[in-house]
């Protein structure tokens, strides 16, 4: 049985706060917080509300109001937390780099190595830290090295027994967003890497310990520290090549006539393939793949492996050309010009069922065709519109422009402009109404239940659309009426 009876997470985030829910409501004899510096998150995670979370994930108001108050605690109080609990989880963002040295490509380790620096100071017994955010291989190495240069500086004058100690572990987290509480309850595996002495291993047991309140024990993985946090990194990059080889193969259906949900089809039934994430779409979104290929790039070109680089970087770039085409393919199709065109975008969110927007295939899009000054309406059952202006706003300022694809001179648009020729609605209908064209950029289901026949007669016509999921049934659209382009279609 465990000993461990309390847990700290820092970081309230999309992994934090349904993954120590999750650990909360397994786990009810241990007390679990989870702080943050954000305030308005933490209000927001105490809401009454629960369908006012910070987080939309199915499933995660019922274990919320399951754990909280219970043995689940929200609260900015780091320094409390770190001080009470016995093992810490570290589940802070790790964007890339947008300054400096690995500009563009390397992890951002700056907030990691700030909780390192705070539960160094402030731990006064020994603690387990574990690695939850995703991190570029060999990090364990720096926060043991933070964690004992504190735990000896300034304390000289204690005895070297009652100093600290420090069990740093690696714990990647898989689960995906939109189905978060159910990976978290049925895990393929957790994964635990821990350093190779016996402090460690007492720390891999304790975690495992865990974890085995509801996890069967064969599929909590246990592998040396290096191994754990190189698997994460890999385990996204292979994930996203999948994606990448499906949309280029898509590319090449388009051409030739052949349609790549047959291809996706066919190949999916070979064993060795395998069905899952063959989905051809407008590309990849969500913080982590692209990051985390980026990161894994860097790591081979700081290493001197250049060819293992480039292999990788490929799939980014790949994923960077469909976008742009699923956008040149509208203002093709509108006749070479948008400037002025209404074009309706149905979903913002880079996947459906959750409210998270970050590198969404939707921002680019969008901003290619605000670049020719189209109007574009928007509308997403979960994305507010503070959200949406927020993430134009952000790429104006951050757009990478190594993009051979997109080599177009971007020019910045002001927020003013932003706001004026975007618009984002509270009813699909509405977004709709006398649009030139209709782009769907999220799966979500009650895209495909809407009235579509409704929805044709209210618009210009020609009238288009561009499935960008390949989620409505061609004979139904295209008998109404309207112009379908899908991914992959010939
Ligand atoms: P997030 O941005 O949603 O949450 C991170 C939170 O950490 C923020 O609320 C921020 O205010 C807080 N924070 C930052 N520095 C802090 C500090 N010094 N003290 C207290 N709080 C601090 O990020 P998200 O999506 O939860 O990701 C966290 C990590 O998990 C990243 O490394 C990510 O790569 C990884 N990951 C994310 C997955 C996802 O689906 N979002 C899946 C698997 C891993």
């Amino acid at each position: 049985a465990s000993n461990i009876t309390k847990i700290a997470c820092i970081g309230a985030g999309y992994v934090g706060g349904p993954t120590m829910a999750v650990i909360a409501k397994q786990c009810p004899h241990i007390k679990v917080t989870v702080v943050d510096i954000n305030a308005q998150r933490i209000a927001d995670w105490n809401q009454i509300d629960l369908d006012r979370l910070p987080v939309y994930e199915p499933g995660l108001p019922e274990v919320v109001a399951e754990a909280r108050g219970r043995n689940l605690f929200f609260s900015t109080d780091v320094e409390g937390a770190i001080r009470e609990a016995q093992m810490i989880f570290i589940s802070v963002n790790t964007p890339t780099k947008t300054y400096g040295v690995g500009k563009g490509m390397a992890a951002d380790l700056k907030y990691v190595e700030l909780c390192a620096r705070q539960i160094a100071e402030i731990a006064t017994d020994d603690k387990i830290v574990v690695e939850k955010s995703t991190l570029p291989v060999r990090t364990a190495q720096a926060i043991r090295t933070i964690l004992d240069a504190a735990a000896t500086n300034g304390k000289d004058t204690q005895l070297a027994t009652s100093r600290p100690k420090f069990a740093v572990l690696s714990n990647p987290e898989f689960l995906a967003e939109g189905t978060a509480i159910n990976d978290l309850l049925y895990a393929d595996r957790m994964l635990i890497g821990s350093e190779d002495n016996e402090d460690g291993k007492r720390a891999e047991q304790a975690l495992a310990d865990v974890y085995a309140n509801w996890v069967p024990r064969e599929r909590i993985v246990t592998t040396r520290i290096w191994s754990s946090e190189l698997s994460k990194l890999t385990a996204n990059a292979f994930l996203a090549q999948r994606i990448s080889s499906i949309n280029a193969i898509s590319a090449l259906c388009e051409r030739t006539g052949a349609d790549v949900d047959e291809v996706a089809h066919a190949i999916g039934m070979d064993s060795r393939i395998g069905p899952k994430f063959l989905k051809s779409s407008v590309g990849f979104g969500g913080s982590c793949f692209q990051k985390d290929i980026l990161n894994l790039v860097y790591l081979c070109r700081h290493f001197n492996l250049p060819e293992v680089a480039d292999y990788w970087e490929q799939v980014v770039k790949l994923n960077d050309y469909q976008k742009h085409r699923f956008a040149k393919q509208i203002i093709d199709t509108l006749f070479n010009t948008v400037s002025g065109k209404k074009i309706a975008f149905l979903g913002w969110a880079f996947k459906k069922d959750t409210n998270d927007t970050r590198e969404s295939a939707a921002i680019y899009v969008a901003d290619e065709l605000l670049q020719d000054r189209a109007e574009i309406h928007v509308y997403d059952p979960k994305v507010t519109a503070e959200q949406i202006y927020g993430d134009l706003e952000y790429l104006q300022k951050h757009r990478r422009n190594d993009n051979p694809c997109t080599a177009t001179q971007f020019s910045a648009l002001s927020a003013v402009e932003i706001r004026s020729l975007v618009t984002v609605h509270d009813s699909p209908y509405e977004a709709l109404k006398n649009a030139h064209a209709t782009a769907i950029l999220t799966e979500w289901d009650e895209f495909k239940g809407y009235d579509w026949q409704q929805i044709y007669n209210n618009m210009l016509k020609p009238a288009f659309i561009f499935d960008g999921r390949n989620i409505l049934n061609r004979k139904e659209i295209t008998s109404i009426g309207f112009e379908l382009k899908s991914i992959g279609k010939g």
